[in-house]
């Protein structure tokens, strides 16, 4: 069982090993958006707080759309991510607070 922690709803859902993080939102009530889908249009931009190594490894589609210093610092895409085991928080964009 893992947890993923939503800063900016301050929400804690538990979900099963390796969900996919777009099936947890379209599961829950969340504010967070997405458009494409497949990792090009960038609207699920979102920054991980904690937890990083407990979500899939970086897709190329990450990337091909993130900078270097964006992955660096934390950010990710949703629509690519998996919470693989453990404890995950996230909050949108560069929103850190
Ligand atoms: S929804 Fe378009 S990049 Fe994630």
């Amino acid at each position: 069982m893992a947890r993923i922690h939503f800063k900016p709803e301050k929400v804690t859902h538990e979900i099963e090993d390796g969900t996919p993080l777009i099936d947890i939102c379209e599961e829950v009530s969340t504010s967070l958006s997405f458009g494409c889908t497949e990792g090009t249009c960038g609207v699920c931009e979102l920054t991980v707080i904690s937890g990083s190594k407990n979500l899939s490894i970086t897709t190329e589609e990450e990337k091909d759309y993130l900078l270097p210093e964006d992955l660096q610092s934390g950010m990710r895409l949703g629509c690519q991510l998996k919470i693989r085991k453990g404890d995950v928080s996230i909050t949108w964009k560069n929103n850190k607070t």
